[in-house]
């Protein structure tokens, strides 16, 4: 059973187990945990003996997909050792009883209860040790897997002898730990780099990406790739083989020069963490921690590596980024089961059909989107045919970035493009479940649109527009059939970014706000469900910063001072480079629209107005706070400066931060005093997945919590002081301040 790409073997396992009990993380009383969860067994596993090959199922009950629980994995363990001791089985095959998931990863409700360093290492050491028993057992084990094979699945399948994997879409394998601020702490930083070659194995830890079966099998992840009919045959004929045979011969991964030699491998680690931090700026701990144990392993033997893995993640696990990153994580896992109304006050209706008013940048990012991911047919309109023609090849460009990218086959391919149709009338729009509007951002326009979508729809047709600044209840106005209309606020460009804001009226129907947000789900967008009160959520929150943004510059602070100040806060783009690719003429309208409805305080600085009156639109006309080549941003252009009658001067880059990001703080709690989102939780993925905000600080109403009401709220009284009445502090941080409230339970 010996092959090159173990961690442990019978040979080295003693030596390994020894210096791996030296390195046992002392929590006091160790076997205490392990006897308690003895106690209540996880029922999750079934055995079957078929001519000497045992099948172990994994099925947890109750839950839609397999978790490694404590309790599971002790489970696992017991069956283990009675296979052990069972003459008749000749070899093991693991697989599970979920129709398409294999394992899904650790049980991450188990890391929010871990309160101690000291714990979260003991988890991970005894995640290891289950794991290392897997590998070391004396029959074959073959893992067949189907559906996602996450985390702890995957450092489990790693330990297995074989990996059959099925080629349905949704066979993943991966190790997303560094999306929870984690690494992977069951030898996965281990085993994945002597199986596949420390570059590739680096490329799936640090990004946390998946992989399909087909590039599993051409890294060397799997072994073989059968469809799902014939999985647990074909595992069961592998293990039989394998306890005939031993373990197949693998060759050594990856290149010579930079997986094998030391020299080579010292190049990738510099270059990788060259990457990380680029990508990171530092804010993320978990991608470095994950780079260390990798090299610790390779460079100084399993045990080392295996220790430095329990170690970081003890670390990790317990400290404020992963705490953050889970929180976010079952936010977000919270709002794919949240309608935006209590379970069984609405019904949601089928959408087969589409129409998507207005071709343009966003109608056709929707359309796209839509028969990208949920396979709807399509209708695109607009005033010209060749604006129907121009979306119609910009929603089409995404189905062929796809094929390129080998996520659509051929024949899905097509049979996808044949969904996408457009016209410049109306024909089609009857059968049409779901008309989305992205026309101009004009109030009679839309008005106008609504009224001829309603003249040519069925009475059950829901209408949603995709405004970014417009209270839909002022296009609703005059609409025959209210109760079917809402807003979708996508996101530009609508493919990449995760959000969607839904937007009911008082009078959108219960019904038509379920679908809504059933149909953004299936988009694949993470939707909240906001109030119709201008802006909305995120470009209410949005609005002041990009004002402030303004009053620096006017004040002749540097451009690219103001981005790497934001950007070293951890924004992916600094607020004068958003601008630009927002579109100044676009920014400008909104800024108009929010300062109409709440007065001075978001009164504009008058940047904007100034760059438009030289006809600098941003990005879109390669003109605006900085230069363009061939679309690429190309330095800040210096002769804005002059426009805005300045001279660029340094300034404090705390006082630059800090202004900008109170005046988002302060609104977002205005805002959330409001109602404008249904809770804190809703507001801070809206600002993370909106905007970009830092997801490592929590949310703009997690930092309130952080920093504690009253410090900002001492804050924004010193800017106010400062900078005048725009930072007076909200009402409701006054009294949060007061009464020491905080928006999330402490
Ligand atoms: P765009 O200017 O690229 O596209 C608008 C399209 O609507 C044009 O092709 C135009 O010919 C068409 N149109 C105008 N009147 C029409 C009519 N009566 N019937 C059919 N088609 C008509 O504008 P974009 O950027 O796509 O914006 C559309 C909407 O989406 C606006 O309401 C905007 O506020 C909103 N939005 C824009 C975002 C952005 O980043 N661009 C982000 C989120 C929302």
């Amino acid at each position: 059973m010996m092959d090159e790409s173990r961690v442990t073997s019978h040979e080295s396992r003693a030596e390994g187990d020894a210096a791996v009990e030296s390195q046992r993380p002392d929590t006091g009383s160790p076997q205490d945990s392990r006897l308690a969860t003895h106690e209540s067994p996880s029922n999750a596993f079934t055995l079957d003996n078929q001519a000497g090959i045992a099948v172990v199922t994994f099925d947890l009950p109750g839950q839609p997909v397999n978790k490694l629980t404590s309790a599971a994995r002790l489970e696992l363990e017991g069956l283990l050792n009675q296979l052990r001791e069972d003459d008749t089985v000749r070899g093991v095959v693991l697989i599970s009883g979920k129709p398409d998931n294999f394992i899904a990863g650790a049980d991450i409700e188990e890391f929010t209860a871990l309160t101690t360093q000291a714990q979260a290492e003991r988890l991970s050491f005894e995640g290891q040790e289950t794991v290392s028993r897997v590998e070391t057992f004396h029959k074959p084990i073959v893992a067949a897997i189907n559906g996602a094979c996450l985390g702890g699945g995957l450092e489990l399948a790693l330990a297995c002898h074989y990996r059959i994997a099925t080629d349905h879409p949704k066979t993943q394998l991966g190790l997303p730990e560094v999306q929870l601020g984690l690494i992977p702490g069951a030898g996965g930083c281990q085993r994945l780099p002597r199986l596949i070659g420390a570059r590739a194995a680096l490329d799936m830890i640090l990004t946390g990406r998946a992989e399909r079966a087909a590039k599993a099998l051409r890294l060397g992840l799997v072994d073989e790739v059968v469809s799902r009919s014939i999985l647990r045959q074909v595992a069961s004929a592998a293990a039989d083989r394998l306890a005939r045979q031993g373990a197949p011969q693998r060759n050594s991964p990856g290149s010579w020069l930079l997986d094998r030699t030391t020299t080579g491998r010292r190049l990738v680690y510099r270059e990788s963490r060259k990457q990380i931090l680029k990508k990171t700026g530092g804010h993320y701990p978990a991608p470095l921690a994950a780079l260390e144990a990798v090299r610790v392993g390779l460079e100084q033997g399993v045990a080392a590596g295996l220790a430095e893995e329990h170690r970081a993640f003890g670390e990790l696990a317990v400290g404020d980024v992963s705490r953050k990153l889970v929180q976010i994580f079952f936010a977000t896992t919270a709002l794919k089961k949240d309608d935006g109304i209590p379970p069984g006050k609405a019904t949601p209706r089928q959408i087969r059909r589409l129409a998507v008013v207005g071709s343009g940048f966003m109608g056709a990012g929707i359309a796209g989107t839509a028969v990208l991911n949920v396979e709807v047919d399509t209708r695109l309109k607009d005033t010209e045919l060749t604006r129907v023609g121009k979306g119609l090849k910009t929603a089409q460009a995404l189905l062929s970035e796809r094929l390129e990218r080998r996520r659509l086959t051929r024949p899905q391919y097509e049979r996808l493009s044949a969904l996408l149709s457009g016209a410049v009338d109306y024909a089609g729009f009857r059968q049409a479940d779901l008309v989305i509007e992205a026309v101009f951002e004009d109030l009679e326009i839309k008005r106008r649109v609504l009224a001829e979508v309603e003249a040519q729809v069925r009475s059950d047709t829901i209408f949603a527009t995709n405004t970014s600044t417009i209270p839909i209840r002022q296009i609703a106005s005059q609409a025959k059939r209210p109760e079917r209309i809402l807003g979708m606020h996508f996101f530009s460009p609508v493919e990449k970014m995760p959000l969607l804001e839904v937007i009911p009226t008082l009078a959108t129907s219960p019904d038509t706000l379920v679908t809504a947000v059933r149909f953004g789900r299936r988009m694949g967008k993470t939707v909240i469900v906001v109030a119709d009160r201008p802006g909305f959520w995120v470009n209410r929150i949005l609005s002041p910063y990009l004002n402030e943004t303004g009053h620096l510059l006017q004040e002749g602070v540097p451009i690219e001072r103001i981005d790497r100040v934001m950007t070293a806060f951890g924004f992916p783009v600094g607020p004068v480079a958003l601008l630009d690719e927002v579109g100044l003429d676009v920014a400008e309208k909104a800024g108009a629209v929010m300062q109409d409805a709440f007065g001075e305080r978001m009164r504009p600085a008058g940047t904007l107005s100034r760059m438009l009156g030289a006809t600098r639109l941003g990005r879109k006309n390669g003109q605006g706070f900085y230069k363009y080549k061939k679309g690429h941003k190309a330095g800040v252009d210096r002769s804005v400066y002059q426009l805005l009658g300045v001279h660029p001067a340094e300034a404090d880059p705390e006082l630059i931060e800090r202004r900008l990001l109170y005046a988002m703080l302060n609104e977002a709690a205005m805002a959330c005093a409001e109602d404008v989102v249904r809770s804190p939780r809703d507001g801070d993925i809206g600002a993370i997945f909106g905007i970009g905000f830092p997801a490592f600080r929590g949310g703009p109403l997690r930092m309130i919590d952080d920093l504690g009401a009253g410090r900002v709220v001492e804050t924004l009284y010193q800017l106010q002081e400062q900078f005048g009445e725009r930072f007076r502090p909200a009402a409701s941080l006054l009294e949060m301040s007061r009464g020491s409230r905080r928006y999330y339970p402490a």
